[in-house]
């Protein structure tokens, strides 16, 4: 359903945000996307949502070829895709049921269908009761939540999640880990970006980890192979 074959991404600075990154995720699957900042997670997201393009290599994402999408096709795509945003890019005028609605708004669903997948989108992620707040008046964790609604308001096939434990304590961290999972259980294909270690060796799930934009591993994850390989990248140069 997702597939990266020899992606690189070369940015206008000569700097590559991508190198070579060759992985596929299959439907259904749950994927962590680990890497210090600056590795290329961020860049990967950007690339399957056609944000960016990449310098080399393809990309497909269900049955596009996403790099030779025409441009009237991207909102197809966008709908299959939802992206929860590192910065959430949440409107701060707006009130949290608007924010969630604004996609079934954009894409001209009628209102009483918006309303009634609206209404049942905060009950699955636990915002029924702050449905006419506003975004100042929740908490980060709760923004979080806003965040993963309006991704996923439009049913989409997969949810790119871009390090959405950053701003948060543990305990807050493993309530929207355990939303994430249920999400996935459904059905969704999940990939969050991470480097919360905690997290990610807690869950024996699929880590796909990226150095300098580049695939160092990709497997279920193995409590002591993954420290040595912290300990190796300890003595590498910066
Ligand atoms: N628009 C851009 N212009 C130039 N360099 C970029 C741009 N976006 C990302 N980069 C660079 O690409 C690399 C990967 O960035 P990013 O994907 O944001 O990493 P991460 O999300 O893992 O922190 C970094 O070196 C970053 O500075
Ligand atoms: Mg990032």
């Amino acid at each position: 359903m997702i597939r990266l074959d020899k992606v690189s991404k070369k940015f206008g600075t000569g700097v590559f945000g991508l190198s070579d990154v060759t992985f596929s995720v299959d439907k259904g699957e749950f994927v962590f996307l680990v890497g210090p900042t600056g590795s290329g997670k961020t860049t990967i997201f950007k690339l399957l949502i056609r944000e960016v393009l990449p310098t080399e290599g393809s990309i497909i994402v269900n049955d596009w070829d996403v790099v030779k999408l025409p441009k009237h096709k991207i909102p197809h795509l966008r709908k299959k895709v939802g992206v929860v945003f590192q910065d959430l890019k949440l409107l701060f005028d707006r009130t949290i049921t608007e924010n969630i609605s604004l996609p079934l708004e954009v894409a001209g669903i009628n209102q009483a269908e918006a309303r009634r997948k609206t209404e049942e989108i905060l009950s699955q992620v636990g915002l029924i009761s702050h449905k006419d707040k506003f975004p100042i008046q929740l908490s980060g964790g709760e923004l979080q939540r806003v965040a993963i609604a309006r991704a996923l308001v439009l049913s989409p096939d997969i949810l790119l999640a871009d390090e959405p434990t950053g701003n948060l304590d543990p305990a807050t961290s493993w309530e929207i880990i355990k939303l994430l999972s249920d999400i996935n259980e459904k059905g969704t294909t999940i990939i969050m970006a991470t480097h919360n270690t905690d997290i990610v060796k807690s869950l024996s799930k699929r880590v796909i980890e990226l150095e300098k934009g580049r695939v160092v591993h990709d497997g279920k994850h193995e409590g002591h192979k993954t420290k040595e390989k912290k300990e190796e990248s300890k003595n590498l140069p910066e």
